[in-house]
């Protein structure tokens, strides 16, 4: 069965193309180019940049897959959460084409994206616990099975990719401060400086960033960026610290089989050695491969795969976005 995954929710325009589980096409067209210039994603230029690169980028994945486009079986688009212009232009596209074609199309919910791409090639043993951690979200789900997720925590303020960023813009490095971050962090000491780990009296299962950030902002105004390497070694473990009590947290009152991790950050390999010290040996832990983490088609894909399998019935061709509010 050939599923076509789209994704337009922030600032990647991609399209995924899979033959049930294996993955055929994954074109993923960042903006990074556009954003970098204002050291953060601008709506506006997002929208337009989706509208000018999606029909190159679909032409372009179907010769790549060397499929017909009367081969298309399904169609994915994520139509929730994002950027309210972002998402209408995959979801207007992606309509056209289920009209086109006359294939079902389901609106798909990108944060579930990001956990469900760890279902290709994998068994996954239920239930699970979920986290994403991304740009523009940080959430915490209850997995009972390939299509029920129940969020069970979510970041109060800032996200876990989008403090990474400010960090990053806060000392000077270049948008997004994510990869750059974890970088410099391998040439410093993560002892160095004793930035406070968030909520540390509070045993719930939401996050929050914003005194991280913050708690960073007074020490480089008070003392500079000279030892970045330093500033970066320390925050990085302050959020692995943060991330790691919340996971402890979430198994203890949740009794799961399998641990599935998502978003961009879990390309962090200092994160993901971290997190796995943390999860249990009788629990399965799922992390997709690094271009994976990242917003792509694919994950669209899968997601949509597993709704049609799982005889969900499809969403009606009628353009519905549900914008981050
Ligand atoms: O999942 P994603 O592509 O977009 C959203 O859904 O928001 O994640 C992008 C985020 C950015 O904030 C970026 O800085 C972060 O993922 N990121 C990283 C790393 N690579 C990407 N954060 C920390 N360490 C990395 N190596
Ligand atoms: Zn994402």
């Amino acid at each position: 069965m050939i599923v076509v995954g789209i994704e337009t929710s922030c600032d990647e325009t991609s399209i995924g193309i899979i033959d049930d589980k294996r993955i055929i096409v994954n074109i993923v067209a960042t903006q990074e180019d556009i954003h970098s210039v204002y050291g953060g994603v601008v709506p506006e230029l997002a929208s337009r940049s989706h509208l000018q690169r999606i029909d190159n980028l679909f032409n372009l994945a179907l010769k790549r897959s060397k499929i017909k486009i009367e081969d298309i079986d399904l169609i994915g688009v994520t139509n929730q959460p994002g950027l309210k212009g972002s998402l209408l232009v995959g979801v207007s596209f992606a309509c056209g084409l289920s009209y086109r074609l006359k294939k079902p199309i389901y609106f798909i919910n990108h944060l579930n994206a990001h956990l469900a791409v760890n279902f290709l090639n994998k068994e996954i043993e239920f239930p699970a616990i979920g986290l994403v951690i991304s740009g523009g979200h940080t959430s915490f789900f209850y997995i009972e099975n390939y299509i029920s997720f129940k969020k069970i925590g979510r970041t109060l303020d800032d996200a876990c990719g989008e403090t990474f960023d400010k960090v990053g813009r806060i000392l000077g490095l270049p948008f997004p401060g994510g990869p750059y971050i974890e970088k410099n962090a391998e040439k410093g000491d993560e002892n160095s400086i004793k930035f406070p780990i968030p909520m540390l009296s509070s045993d719930s299962l939401d996050f929050s960033f914003s005194g991280l950030k913050t708690a960073i902002v007074y020490y480089v105004r008070k003392y500079g960026k000279k030892n970045i390497h330093d500033i970066c070694a320390s925050f990085q473990k302050v959020v692995a610290d943060f991330i790691c009590r919340k996971i402890n947290i979430a198994l203890k009152r949740y009794k799961v089989n399998s641990f599935l991790l998502g978003g961009g950050v879990s390309r962090n390999m200092y994160l993901q050695k971290r997190i796995k010290q943390v999860i249990p040996d009788n629990i399965k832990i799922f992390i997709p491969e690094k271009n994976l983490c990242l917003d792509n088609g694919v994950m669209v894909s899968v997601m949509a795969y597993f709704l049609f399998k799982n005889n969900i019935l499809p969403d009606k061709n009628i353009i519905k976005v549900i914008p981050t509010k």
